[in-house]
């Protein structure tokens, strides 16, 4: 969902992430200027609350990508540390406004 309220809904096949997902489905607001390498920050989003515990928790190194992010919160992750899988069908992801 883009940070004015525009929702958009994409199809995913099992093990790629959410960023690839968005990216390869035209949603807007994800950069993702690294590929995917954790390494830039620029695929922030805000997982709705309800999801928080389907998708786990950061790891060290996304930690610290994040410490690099601007408006970061309890329920920020990077989009491509996110897996999907099974468990993640229907998956809510809010994209913030801008990527930093
Ligand atoms: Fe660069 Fe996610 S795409 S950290």
């Amino acid at each position: 969902m883009e940070h004015d309220g525009t929702s958009h809904e994409v199809e995913a096949e099992d093990g790629i992430s959410i960023m690839e997902a968005a990216k390869s489905n035209g949603v807007p607001g994800i950069d993702a200027d690294c590929g995917g390498a954790c390494a830039c920050a620029t695929c922030h989003v805000y997982i709705d609350p309800l999801w928080l515990p389907k998708t786990g928790s950061r790891s060290q190194m996304e930690e610290d990508m994040l410490d690099i992010a601007e408006g970061i919160e309890a329920n920020s992750r990077l989009a491509c540390q996110i897996r999907i899988d099974g468990t993640l069908d229907g998956l809510v992801a809010h994209i913030p406004e801008n990527q930093y």
